[in-house]
C-alpha cells in the first residue's frame, strides 16, 4: 500500500512463567501510513509497553509478521535491528531519560554521535532542533536545571534530530501537569504537520484525542475507534 511505513499482521506475544503461558498480545494487526498520528489507548497492564517494544524493534513477537519501512523485522540480526531502530524511530519516554551530566545540547547530540556525524554538524543540528522546540535559551542547561516540560522538549529534540520516520512515545505526558502536557501535544502537532508519523501510547483519553486515529488496547487486543 502506498505510503505505508509500518505493517503488523497477527502479532502475538506470550511469556512463560514456569509451564504457564501468559498471552500479553493477541493477534494484533496495525498499519501506519506516512503522516499518521495514532494514539494507542489502554489501561495499566493492557499490553501498551509490550506493544511499544515490538513497534520499536526492542523485543520480538512470539508469532506474526512485522514490516517496518518495507523490511521484515524478523529477518534482521541484532546489528540490522539497531540500524533500523536508529534510522526509522525516535523514542520518547514518560521519564524523559536524559543523561543528567550532559547539557541539553549534548543530550540532543548523542544519537548523532552514534550515527557518525562530525562534531561541527552535530552541534549545528542539535542547536537547530533545540531552537525548534523552543529551548534556544537553555542549550547549556543540564536536565536538573530544566522544568519537566522543558526536559521533555529536550527528549523530543533528541528523538527528532536524526530525522526518523516515526516518533514513538510511551506516556509522553505522564510525568507532566495537564497544561504542560497539552503544550507537548502542540509540539507533536507541529512535528506531525511536517509529515512525521506519530505513535503515542497513553492511558489518558484527553491526551489520546490529540491523535487522528485512536486504537484501543485491552487485554492485549486492539480495537480501532471509528469516528
Ligand atoms: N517480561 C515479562 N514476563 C512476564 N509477563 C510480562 C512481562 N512483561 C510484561 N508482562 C505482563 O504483560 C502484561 C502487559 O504489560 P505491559 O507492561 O505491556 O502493560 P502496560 O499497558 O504498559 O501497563 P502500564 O500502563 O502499567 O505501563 C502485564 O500483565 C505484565 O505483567
Ligand atoms: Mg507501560
Amino acid at each position: 500500500m502506498a505510503g505505508q511505513i509500518l505493517n503488523m499482521q497477527n502479532i502475538s506475544k506470550s511469556y512463560f512463567l514456569g509451564d504457564e503461558e501468559q498471552v500479553v498480545l493477541q493477534n494484533v494487526s496495525l498499519t501506519v501510513k506516512k503522516g499518521d498520528f495514532i494514539a494507542i489507548l489502554g489501561p495499566s497492564g493492557s499490553g501498551k509497553s509490550t506493544l511499544m517494544n515490538m513497534i520499536g524493534c526492542l523485543d520480538s513477537p512470539s508469532s506474526g509478521d512485522y514490516s517496518l519501512s518495507g523490511q521484515k523485522v524478523d529477518e534482521l540480526d541484532e546489528s540490522e535491528l539497531a540500524a533500523i531502530r536508529n534510522k526509522e524511530i525516535g523514542f520518547v519516554f514518560q521519564q524523559f531519560q536524559l543523561l543528567p551530566r550532559l547539557s541539553a545540547r549534548q543530550n540532543v547530540e548523542l544519537p548523532l554521535i552514534y550515527a557518525g556525524i562530525s562534531e561541527k554538524d552535530r552541534k549545528k543540528r542539535a542547536e537547530e532542533m533545540l531552537e525548534r522546540v523552543g529551548l534556544a535559551e537553555k542549550m547549556d542547561n543540564r536536565p536538573n536545571q530544566l522544568s519537566g516540560g522543558q526536559q521533555q522538549r529536550v527528549a523530543i529534540a533528541r528523538a527528532m534530530v536524526t530525522e526518523p520516520t516515526i516518533l514513538l512515545a510511551d506516556e509522553p505526558t505522564g510525568a507532566l501537569d495537564q497544561r504542560t502536557g497539552q503544550q507537548i501535544m502542540e509540539l507533536f502537532h507541529e512535528i506531525n504537520k511536517e509529515g512525521k508519523s506519530i505513535i503515542m501510547i497513553t492511558h489518558d483519553q484527553d491526551i489520546a484525542r490529540n491523535a487522528d486515529r485512536i486504537v484501543h488496547i485491552l487485554d492485549g487486543r486492539l480495537r480501532e475507534e471509528h469516528a
